[in-house]
């Protein structure tokens, strides 16, 4: 070599060590861990897993969910195969003392294709008192069912709460372990952030429509004893024109209402509650949101009813994540980025879960707000986690794009869930559990710090990440 190029490589040598050891301190972590997986099928449907429970009429598919703005109701939902039978809910506050009951709505009945569904009740339990188990009753006779629930705390910004976070579960066996490891959480809510049965990847309308009455079984063991706050994703759009179904949400829409009124929204897909420390936003990632549709005013208005000294965790839930380093869908939520991200920013969100990419990802505090290709740190920002990973028949979404970006933090295709554990107004403990052979195993794990009141304290700090 001569001189001059020696020399130049001599000057750039300390340049290159300085940048690369910058660029391994800022970068996230890829997991390499390599699970175990069962095939990514559905369930037999004739498995005793998704058995209807026994008696001529029995309820089955029982799933509740948030029924007011501020936790003090329920919305119960179930379905009677046979007739109408009862559409009363008896419940109380002590075990087979049911002192109160609840007349439900008019029972419906739908078409999807040539399919006819059972007959869907749902009956709103309101007034309900703050943090006490609930037992209810439904059906007639030998056939009756008993379930329970708890009700949150009282909106109280040091309330402490546990939620849940699952995401495009389906029905296979991995989803089932998913749900499995969920309930020994000990998480009391969970937000559920799209893609329920994956019924739609069927081809007959039957077949379709009999794979949400199954999923409806599944997610029973967990969905009729606590809330599960719904958001909807592409699977539930099901614009079937091919079949003549071209009424989009159909199947999911009569099986899993909302009380998007509550906050007075137009739409079931678009809605906001309120429990003990969180305020709860949900979005629809396949619902128009540009500027001056329903949605687009909504969340305007929403955000200014946010009240951070009452409830001081803002969470909004989507389907289709903004921030996601994964090839599957890549960017494909850019409209909802440009059009929502600097809200997300002004009103400090402290964290926004979507699902849609079967895998898993956390992003650091960052926002595209400056203009540029990669995403900027930004302390006001939320940040972004994305639990596709439920374990549904379409398998993992395994390719990450390389080098991993700057913005993402922690990524791994496995299945598994979340959960987020708010301590009191500053601190919140999260969890990403992954499905390790059989065991729930927590993978990634840190501290959140609230966004407006532990924000000067610094963003995120890591517990442990592996
Ligand atoms: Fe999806």
């Amino acid at each position: 070599m001569s001189e001059g190029p020696r020399l130049l490589l001599l000057l750039l040598l300390p340049c290159i060590i300085i940048l690369s050891i910058v660029r391994k301190a800022n970068a996230g972590v890829t997991s390499s861990y390599i699970r175990h997986e069962w095939p990514s099928v559905d369930i037999p449907f004739d498995s005793p897993i998704f058995a209807a429970p026994r008696g001529y009429n029995a309820p089955q598919q029982v799933h509740i969910t948030q029924g007011d703005y501020d936790g003090k109701a329920v919305i119960i939902s179930w379905i009677t195969p046979d007739e109408p039978g009862s559409n009363t809910v008896k419940y109380g506050l002590s075990q087979k003392k049911y002192e109160f009951s609840a007349q439900g709505d008019t029972v419906q009945k739908y078409k999807f294709y040539n399919y006819t569904s059972g007959y869907i009740h749902r009956c709103l339990l309101d007034g309900l008192q703050y943090n006490s188990k609930y037992y209810y009753l439904l059906g007639d006779g030998n056939s009756s069912r008993t379930f329970s629930f708890r009700t949150p705390p009282e909106i109280n910004p040091d309330a402490s709460y546990k939620f849940g976070i699952i995401g495009d579960l389906g029905q296979t066996f991995n989803s089932l372990e998913t749900l499995n490891h969920y309930k020994e959480s000990g998480a009391e809510t969970v937000l559920f952030v799209g893609d329920l049965s994956y019924a739609d990847q069927y081809d007959d309308g039957l077949d379709i429509a009999v794979r949400w009455d199954s999923w409806g079984r599944l997610a029973e063991q967990s969905a009729a004893y606590q809330p599960w706050i719904w958001t909807a994703g592409n699977h539930e759009i099901e614009y079937f024109p091919n079949l003549k179904e071209v009424v989009t949400f159909k199947n999911f829409a009569y099986r899993y209402p909302t009380p998007h009124l509550a906050s007075e929204s137009s739409s079931p897909l678009w809605y906001a509650v309120r429990r003990g420390p969180a305020h709860i936003i949900v979005l629809s990632s396949y619902s128009p949101f540009v500027r001056y549709t329903p949605q687009w005013i909504w969340l305007m208005e929403e955000f200014k009813k946010v009240d951070r000294k009452k409830t001081p965790w803002l969470i909004v839930l989507m389907h289709a994540p903004l921030y996601s380093s994964n090839e599957a869908h890549y960017m494909e939520a850019e409209g909802m980025r440009i059009v929502f991200e600097s809200w997300f920013v002004e009103n400090k969100v402290d964290v926004v879960f979507a699902g849609h990419v079967h895998a898993y990802e956390r992003s650091h505090r960052v926002s595209g707000l400056m203009n540029s290709f990669e995403p900027a740190p930004n302390k006001s920002a939320p940040i972004y986690i994305t639990v596709g990973d439920g374990g549904n028949q379409e398998g993992l979404a395994a390719k990450y794009r390389e080098p991993q970006p700057d913005y993402s933090a922690f990524r791994e295709a496995s299945y598994g869930h979340s959960t987020l554990e708010i301590k009191n107004r500053t601190h919140a403990i999260y969890h990403w559990y992954r499905n390790d052979d059989g065991k729930r195993v927590p993978a990634d794990s840190f501290v959140f710090h609230n966004q407006y009141w532990a924000i000067e304290k610094g963003t995120v700090s890591n517990m442990q990440s592996s």
